[in-house]
């Protein structure tokens, strides 16, 4: 009698825990219409992309099951980020990124690392740092990260928002103590410790012509002329409903006469809440002019999205009042942007 109560508990044990694990799961995702955007991207020759949340991927089946139907290329949004990674000196902490490179390589998925040298979500330690101390400490965190990722994250944003709006480079620890040779310094050293990764440099706001991105182009044409190993320049593209800078197709070209790649890295669309119909179909034109401007210039090969859907997406996180920035509504229904997506990547 007591062994069968026993039993019995255990029974209900195991079972309140499958219960629990699928409550946690959550539901399949609703199949999106049309062929996937990776498909579609694939015939045109570029990868798809979108940041990944590494804890909701792994908790959250139905956003799980889009990233991998979806999408071609996964960027870990925060994973892969200094304080993440080496909370302390030397003491690297892997678990959060392998999980998202782990099951991007399950789904055929290239992975975008980013990013190795940034002023943004630093691990406090390295404020603390004299100019010999953080050069090296910079030397081993690349060669540490891109070691361990080998064969695993091809694309690398080596340097990610160095420069100012208005051309000047960016106040950093690593500017301050290192001088501004540390952006090829840290290209130099990406590419030793892992020769065949891409590396890229990846801005915000230099989408268009305008003094950060005439900035940026000297930086990378330097670069190509003294011989330091660059493979591309990023360009993140957070959007509004004030659409695409005109010189968007014009930017492009000159990066590519440098011989260079270009990755749309970053791309959404915020809009002011509260949202109308005519704002989504606002933003929808706006995604379609990406993808176009994309696909007019053959160095484009590749078009990531911050994030895809409402419901995890920084720019509510993080600005007041905008919201609503990605292809899908918080319950991962498609908007229009999503529909305008698909037909750009499937006209011509
Ligand atoms: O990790 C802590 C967690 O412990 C804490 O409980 C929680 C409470 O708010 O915060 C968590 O940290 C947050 C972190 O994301 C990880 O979720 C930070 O508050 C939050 O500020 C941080 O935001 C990230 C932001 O970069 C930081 O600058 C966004 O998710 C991420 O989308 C955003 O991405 C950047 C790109 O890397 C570079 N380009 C611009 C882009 C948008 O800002």
């Amino acid at each position: 009698m007591t062994i069968r109560r026993a039993a019995l508990g255990g029974v209900l044990i195991v079972a309140v825990l499958v219960v629990a694990v699928l409550v946690r799961q959550g539901r399949d995702a609703d199949p999106l219409p049309g062929p996937p955007l990776r498909e579609l991207a694939a015939k045109r020759g570029i990868e798809i992309g979108t940041a990944v949340r590494g804890t909701e991927q792994r908790d959250n089946r139905a956003y799980r099951q889009l990233i991998a139907a979806q999408f071609s290329s996964v960027t870990p949004e925060n994973e892969l980020k200094w304080y993440a990674l080496e909370p302390e000196r030397g003491r690297f902490e892997y678990a959060y990124a392998d999980m998202v490179v782990d099951r991007a390589r399950e789904a055929g998925q290239q992975v975008r690392g980013h990013a190795l040298v940034w002023f943004n979500q630093l691990p406090r330690w390295i404020r603390e740092l004299s100019s010999d101390e953080l050069r090296t400490a910079t030397e081993q965190h690349i060669r540490a990260v891109m070691g361990h990722y080998t064969g695993r994250v091809g694309v690398w944003d080596v340097v990610n928002e160095a420069i100012l709006d208005r051309g000047g480079l960016r106040r950093a620890p690593f500017l301050d103590k290192l001088g501004p040779g540390y952006i090829g310094e840290a290209f130099k050293i990406a590419r030793a410790a892992d020769p065949k990764a891409k590396l890229f440099i990846n801005e915000i706001g230099a989408d268009g012509i305008n003094a950060k991105s005439d900035r940026l182009y000297e930086i990378v044409r330097d670069l190509k002329a003294t011989g330091v190993p660059i493979d591309g320049v990023g360009l993140q593209m957070h959007s509004n409903l004030r659409g695409v800078a005109p010189t968007f197709v014009e930017n492009m070209r000159r990066f590519e006469a440098l011989g260079l790649e270009i990755h749309i890295t970053e791309a959404d669309v915020g809009i002011r809440l509260p949202v109308t119909e005519r704002k989504l179909q606002a933003q929808a034109d706006v995604y379609k002019g990406i993808v176009d401007d994309c696909l007019a210039v053959s160095a484009c090969k590749s078009l990531t999205f911050w994030g895809f859907t409402d419901g995890r997406s920084w720019i509510p996180e993080t600005q007041p009042g905008m919201g609503a920035a990605t292809l899908l509504d918080e319950q991962l229904r498609p908007k229009p942007a999503f529909v305008a997506v698909q037909r750009a990547l499937s006209a011509g």
